[in-house]
């Protein structure tokens, strides 16, 4: 049978929308409460739903019964502190699973290389029903820093870098795209992820809002993309070697960006 998928995802995996360009209080990711989730890089994250309401960012599927990225209970702790954000996470309509602000510490580009991952959303998703795909809408100005794309997590023929300021919006298939950031900054870098059903619901807002499968490539110099390239290589060697010596195999998923 196979997941309904949106057909503008299908080209590239991600599209980029329309910018936000209203303001929102600052205070609505700042006062809200983060808990500490070691995902892809220095982070903590706030959620604003979550498996049963709580306070916490386990996956769906680590928790009694398991299931899949979606119907996720929203936190009235949280989203009554939010309201803007939480409006936006609902507007397309689509079922929600995990909703969260994540805070993300400055990095380097090979730092973001080397956390790339896919995301696995779609575990026990029943076949048949939507594919869960997520949405970026960066809340801080980060205008030196990108969303990192790949297809394949060790190749740098395809890699999308897409710029963050204030206001940008991605949709991403996460299970499909090796993804992280590179955030360059002083301050943490704030950024609303929401767990959306692929459907009908989700596609009319990705029309409303204009989606093109694709951005202007953020610039980078080629002496740093081969750096990045090289101390990524560097570190997965060491990481397969620190398994190797414990009789493991590195995994290398990861659930968060
Ligand atoms: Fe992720």
């Amino acid at each position: 049978m196979g997941y309904i998928k949106s057909a503008a995802l299908d080209e590239t995996g991600f599209v980029v929308l329309d910018s936000y360009n209203e303001e929102i209080d600052p205070q609505e990711w700042l006062s809200i409460e983060y808990v500490d989730w070691k995902s892809s890089g220095d982070t903590r994250f706030a959620p604003l739903a979550s498996a049963k309401g709580e306070i916490e960012c386990n996956g769906f599927w680590n928790h009694t019964p398991p299931r899949t990225d979606k119907d996720g209970v929203w936190i009235p702790e949280q989203t009554e502190k939010a309201p803007t954000l939480t409006r936006r996470a609902q507007e397309p309509g689509s079922n929600v699973g995990r909703c969260r602000i994540i805070e993300l510490q400055p990095n380097s580009y090979a730092d973001a290389l080397y956390n790339l991952h896919q995301d696995d959303n779609n575990r026990l998703n029943p076949d048949g029903t939507g594919w869960v795909v997520r949405g970026f809408f960066n809340l801080t100005d980060d205008k030196n820093s990108y969303f990192v794309l790949r297809e394949n997590r060790t190749d740098p023929s395809i890699e999308y870098r897409v710029a963050l300021p204030a206001g940008a919006q991605l949709i991403v298939d996460t299970q499909r795209l090796w993804h992280a950031v590179h955030h360059d900054g002083d301050e943490p870098r704030y950024c609303l992820i929401t767990s959306w059903e692929s459907g009908p619901e989700l596609d009319a807002y990705m029309e409303k809002y204009h989606a093109v499968p694709t951005a202007p490539q953020f610039e980078v110099s080629q002496e740093v993309l081969d750096a990045g390239q090289a101390e990524q290589a560097r570190r997965d060697a060491a990481r397969a070697a620190y398994y190797a010596a414990k009789g493991k195999a590195a995994v290398q998923a990861m659930s968060e960006a």
